[in-house]
């Protein structure tokens, strides 16, 4: 018994004494283990009589079960030590400012783009580009506008060559998505892309800007469903509620054809500096697709009808966002670009 003591007490000191877990698991096996110190306490039962051996037995279990707790308390201990030691090395400062990873972002004009064709889309229109080093005859002449036509003159032109021109509206693909269709009926296209004409720059012109035209051909079109489709529009752009109004215009294209203006979001009709008083923003240009274009581009035009519409990305930009002008979405000044991320 007194042997069994001696054992327990050296185990407990040890234990006691011991400062790193790897030491731990060594007294661990000088204890506990098969030849350990408390096993082979064990061997000595044999020499003992009957009577004592329960009580020796027992004795010895609970010398046992005594080192067990008091190594599986050390060892929970030092790992905590361990933890709090690692913690401390690891530290952070929080509240030291980060390392911002910069991000780009969409262009003002690519979120106007993407919005009008995701309203489009939604009412069952395909998204048609083409090229901007174009054809005169896709540019002017599917469009009704023959050589020598006054009507050129109201779209100054680079040419490349005399049958070669940069486009100067999106009418150029819509006179494709025509063709393409060879007499097929609907057509519904949304065309959007870049184009250009001879203007000085300032603060509203631009030698090259973005178009997106819009073009539904079938039986019975008539201009109440333009009316419709622009007015969804107007409310999808410029917010619910917006009123909008056709005036006569001109354009070789269409007849009868039509200036759209959107009531202004601004003041909401009352008269304000962006819609120079009036209460209405123009915005773009529309009416029903002319008979003699139909008819050019193989459909019967007794038998189908059709509208289209071209509006300005830039001015649509300009109005929403309260951009004053139109060079900003061409100098890639990031400082400007930056404040879209918002609307991504
Ligand atoms: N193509 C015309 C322009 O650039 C706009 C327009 C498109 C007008 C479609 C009517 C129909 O000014």
């Amino acid at each position: 018994m007194e042997k069994i003591q001696q054992v327990q007490q050296q185990a407990l000191d040890q234990i006691e004494a011991c400062t790193d877990l790897q030491q731990l698991q060594q007294i661990r096996i000088t204890t506990l283990g098969k030849k350990g110190s408390i096993s082979s306490l064990m061997t000595m039962m044999k020499d003992l009589p009957a009577t004592e051996k329960p009580a020796f037995g027992q004795q010895v279990n609970d010398c046992k079960k005594t080192v067990s707790a008091a190594l599986e308390k050390k060892q929970t201990l030092l790992e905590k030590e361990a933890l709090d030691r690692q913690l401390q090395q690891e530290k952070i400062d929080i509240t030291l400012p980060g390392t911002a990873l910069r991000s780009g972002t969409l262009h003002p004009l690519t979120l106007v783009r993407q919005e009008i064709e995701d309203l489009f889309i939604g009412m069952g229109y395909t998204v048609a580009e083409g090229p901007e080093v174009e054809l005169d005859f896709y540019n002017f002449e599917r469009a009704n506008i023959p050589a020598d036509h006054p009507a050129r003159d109201m779209q100054d032109t680079f040419y490349i060559n005399p049958q070669v021109l940069l486009r100067t509206h999106t009418t150029a693909i819509q006179m494709r998505e025509l063709e393409k269709a060879q007499g097929r009926l609907p057509i519904k296209v949304i065309c959007p892309g870049k184009v250009y004409r001879r203007d000085d720059d300032d603060a509203t012109h631009s030698h090259q800007f973005m178009q997106a035209e819009g073009l539904v051909v079938d039986e019975n079109i008539t201009l109440t469903d333009l009316k419709g489709t622009l007015q969804f529009m107007a409310d999808r752009m410029f917010g619910k509620g917006r009123q909008i109004r056709f005036r006569p215009s001109y354009f070789q294209f269409t007849e009868p054809s039509v200036e759209v203006d959107v009531s202004c979001h601004l003041c909401g009709g009352k008269g304000c500096p962006v819609c120079k008083g009036t209460g209405w923003i123009e915005v773009l240009g529309a009416g029903m697709v002319h008979p003699h274009v139909l008819d050019m581009a193989g459909f019967d035009s007794s038998a189908c009808s059709g509208f289209a519409f071209g509006v300005g990305l830039e001015r649509v930009a300009m109005l929403k966002y309260g951009i004053d002008d139109i060079r900003n979405f061409y100098i890639n000044d990031t400082r400007f670009l930056k404040m879209f991320d918002r609307f991504d």
